[in-house]
């Protein structure tokens, strides 16, 4: 057998239903070495089953995989694959050191006697590969997400994968350590390895795939060579079955916004300030900076989760309700042990009191499936566990509990940070339909085209200061973008 044969992967007509929901419909696919393969599509479509499968995660209900040309049941016991998980599988309270020699033997000098120098110095050398500069006693649990990310990205190299397989991992990370991560993947893949990388992110699929997969409710609907395609060509391919596209939601430019809905005066909080900032009904708001630049504190106080060091939160309108969709979901958002009906209803109850303390539960459970249709939460019943959704679907029903308190304003935290491209613009038109009903939004987010699709005024956010206000229809895209 050639080289070349040596570690592809073939798949064919794989099959998985959960139930009577049949997630997979037959995938036929082949992967050879030294691809990098994006693998894309809408929330719930299959990709994560997909790769659980060839995980050994789960069993496929039919079907046969086969690397370097013989059947195997799953690639988890071949050291040539490794494997990167929405959860990254680390462990917060070991060191990275510690982390990175989990589950392989250990190295001895003699007999029982451990060599710790050889695995921290095995450990400084894997970080170096991924451009990691950190002490390898760091405990993971200190480490920003993006740096978790290149750890998991180490690790798996570490033990000599050619096929790495991530999913998703780059979805929740701010840009910069986004493209760090996508760096270390491609030199791989430059240096020969197959990469295959579940992503929603156009950009890291233009600039680092060389081949794209579209799959859609369980079928591979599109396998292309990445080249010749542009944003809007991978759009038009990842919506198929939708007429519109996020380019069809143009800005909601000249709009006039409402009265005060709350202010922020004077206030400084940790390395931010003076923030002074206005929020008005049927605005948007959108704030955008670097990680560390004070961003989420801004959104955090205007919600009432940080009390300001000096200044005040003035809200301009008596018993001011206000709802937050927080920035990391996995860890801020969502109960994992609860139904989607219990995470969406979880801070909206008293609204279906009916005598004393009883709960209407008829009105609770249509309200919620009608939010949960709404944004298209993925399966259907609302009283799925919280836990089997994907991250998108996820985000969908954290933006749903938020919705359900019908507040005044929404603090709206990377509202489309790991969603596909269906959910992101139908995020951007359900806050569009907020502030027609009277809402004040405040969007803080990392992304670009979140400033440029829903908000009326944007802002950066510089080292703890907020830069003055600007109308998005007063900006050139060129401006917005450098903005960001
Ligand atoms: N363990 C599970 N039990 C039941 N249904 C599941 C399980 N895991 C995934 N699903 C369902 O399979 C479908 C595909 O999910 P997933 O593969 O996570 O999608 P993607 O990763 O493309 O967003 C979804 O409808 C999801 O709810
Ligand atoms: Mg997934």
């Amino acid at each position: 057998m050639n080289d070349d044969g040596s570690h592809s992967l073939e798949i064919s007509q794989m099959r998985k239903s959960f139930g009577p929901n049949q997630v997979l419909k037959g995938i036929d696919l082949t992967v050879g070495k030294g691809e990098f393969v994006g693998l894309m599509g809408p929330n719930g479509a299959g990709k994560s089953t997909l790769i659980k499968i060839l995980a050994g995660v789960y069993e496929a209900s039919s079907g046969t995989i086969r690397l370097g040309g013989s059947a195997v049941r799953s690639l988890a016991d071949s050291p040539d694959v490794g494997f990167i998980h929405q959860d990254l599988g680390l462990v917060d309270w070991l060191s990275i050191v510690e982390n990175l020699s989990l589950g392989t033997p250990p190295k001895r000098l003699f007999g029982p006697i451990l060599n710790k120098r050889a695995e921290r110095e095995e450990a400084r050398r894997a970080l170096n590969r991924v451009g990691l500069k950190l002490p390898v006693d760091m405990l993971v649990g200190d480490l920003t997400p993006g740096e978790k990310t290149l750890v998991a990205v180490a690790r798996v190299f570490d033990r000599g994968a050619k096929i790495l397989v991530i999913d998703e991992t780059t979805s929740t990370l701010p840009p910069a350590e986004a493209n760090r991560v996508i760096r270390s993947l491609s030199a791989a893949a430059e240096s020969g390895a197959t990469v295959i990388m579940v992503t929603h992110k156009l950009s890291e699929i233009l600039d680092a795939s060389n081949r794209v997969l579209v799959l859609i409710d369980g079928e591979l609907v599109h396998d292309t060579p990445t080249r010749g395609l542009d944003r809007a060509s991978l759009v038009r391919m990842l919506m198929q079955h939708e007429a519109a596209g996020p380019g069809a939601d143009s800005l909601a430019a000249g709009r006039s916004a409402g009265e005060g809905i709350i202010e922020l005066r004077d206030v400084w909080l940790g390395k931010l300030g003076p923030v002074n900032l206005r929020l008005n009904a049927e605005e948007v708001v959108g704030l955008s900076g670097l990680p560390g630049s004070g961003l989420h504190d801004i959104a955090f106080a205007v919600n009432g989760n940080l009390a300001p060091d000096s200044g005040e939160v003035i809200p301009l309108r008596p018993g001011l309700k206000r709802a937050l969709v927080p920035p990391h979901r996995e860890s801020q958002g969502g109960f994992s042990t609860l139904t989607v009906r219990e995470n969406m209803s979880v801070s909206a109850l008293p609204r279906w009191r009916r005598i004393g303390r009883l709960i209407d539960p008829r009105r609770e459970r249509s309200e919620c499936a009608d939010i949960a249709g709404e944004l298209s939460v993925k399966p259907r019943s609302i009283d799925t566990p919280f836990d089997v959704l994907s991250g998108g679907n996820k985000q969908k029903v954290i933006f749903g509990r938020a919705l359900l308190r019908q507040p005044d304003v929404f603090v709206l935290c990377e509202p489309t940070r790991g969603v596909d491209v269906q959910t992101r613009s139908e995020i951007y038109r359900l806050i569009r339909e907020l502030t027609a009903k009277g809402a004040a939004v405040l969007v803080a987010s990392s992304d670009a085209e979140d400033l440029f699709s829903v908000c009326d005024r944007v802002a950066l956010v510089e080292d703890g200061r907020l830069q003055p206000l600007r109308h998005v229809s007063e900006l050139t895209a060129s401006e917005l973008e450098l903005m960001v």
